[in-house]
């Protein structure tokens, strides 16, 4: 695929997508999130790919916020577009079945800490620093922050941070779990990569399942219901035959 500005390399298992706006802090414009969605959305039918990386180019930003240079002189219509454009291709990050890690390799403000939420798994390093400033701008967030903070850090927690636009470091994202692992800057894609290859010895279909099983809690579906579908389908998968297969036979399963 010829894009602009992601670049999106397949390094062993992991697909790395990498924010390619160094000069402009990979601020989030509407082009590099429609690539973005453009590129989650072919990778669901990649074969062989157990893991996905998004991370911003250089060392200094993962992402910091929707560009507010392009959004500026929006009107209220276009403003609205640029959301409903935006929340839809974080959904379809949320709803990807292969895992999406998100390696914050440095600022991840406004948009950029929304994108990151829309990740499944985040993964910081030490120089990383998080916040929601939109309230510095006169609006709230708009790519789905005042929600996945709640589900992510609490209500509390989450409120305050949006109140105050406050930045908090790694460690005291690490500490509110906002992020499940802070590492160097320099093992942060090694960490993310590792993460991967150990994916290969599980069973896609089945994290692909508790994806959606966990995604179900946030909808308007029954989310017991729905894993008592998912738990129950499971039986008739491949996979299934294969993981049990290889328990009773005492070897390792060998996933598709
Ligand atoms: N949108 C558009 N451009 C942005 C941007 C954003 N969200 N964040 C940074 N940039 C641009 C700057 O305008 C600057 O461009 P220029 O060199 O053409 O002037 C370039 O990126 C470098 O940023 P700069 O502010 O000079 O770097 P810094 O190290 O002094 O500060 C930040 C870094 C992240 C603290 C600062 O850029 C910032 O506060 N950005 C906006 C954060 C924000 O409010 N995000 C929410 C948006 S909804």
């Amino acid at each position: 695929m010829n894009y602009q500005t992601i670049s999106s390399e397949r390094e062993g298992a992991a697909q790395i997508i990498r924010i390619e706006r160094e000069s402009k802090m990979n601020a989030l414009n509407i082009q590099l999130l429609q690539e973005i969605g453009q590129e989650i959305g072919r990778l669901q039918d990649e074969s062989g790919i157990r893991g996905i990386i998004i991370t911003g180019s250089g060392s200094k930003a993962f992402a910091a916020g929707a560009d507010i240079a392009e959004f500026a002189e929006f009107s209220p219509e276009k403003a609205k577009k640029m959301s409903a454009d935006g929340h839809a291709v974080f959904n379809s990050i949320e709803n990807s079945k292969i895992p999406v890690i998100a390696a914050v390799n440095g600022y991840s403000l406004g948009g950029g800490c929304e994108l990151a939420m829309a990740c499944h798994i985040r993964i910081a390093s030490d120089n990383a620093k998080f916040g929601q400033p939109e309230v510095n701008l006169g609006v709230p967030p708009g790519y789905g922050g005042t929600q996945r903070l709640a589900q992510i850090i609490g209500k509390g927690r989450a409120l305050e941070l949006l109140i105050s636009a406050r930045t908090i470091d790694a460690e005291t994202a690490l500490q509110y779990g906002l992020v499940s692992q802070v590492v160097s800057f320099e093992d942060l894609l090694s960490t993310c990569k590792a993460y991967i290859e150990k994916l290969v010895a599980k069973s896609p279909a089945a994290i692909a399942e508790v994806i959606a099983c966990m995604n179900a809690l946030y909808s308007d579906q029954d989310g017991f219901d729905y894993e008592i579908d998912s738990f129950s389908n499971s039986f008739g998968s491949p996979d299934f035959k294969e993981g049990t297969s290889a328990f009773v036979e005492k070897r390792k399963p060998e996933y598709k």
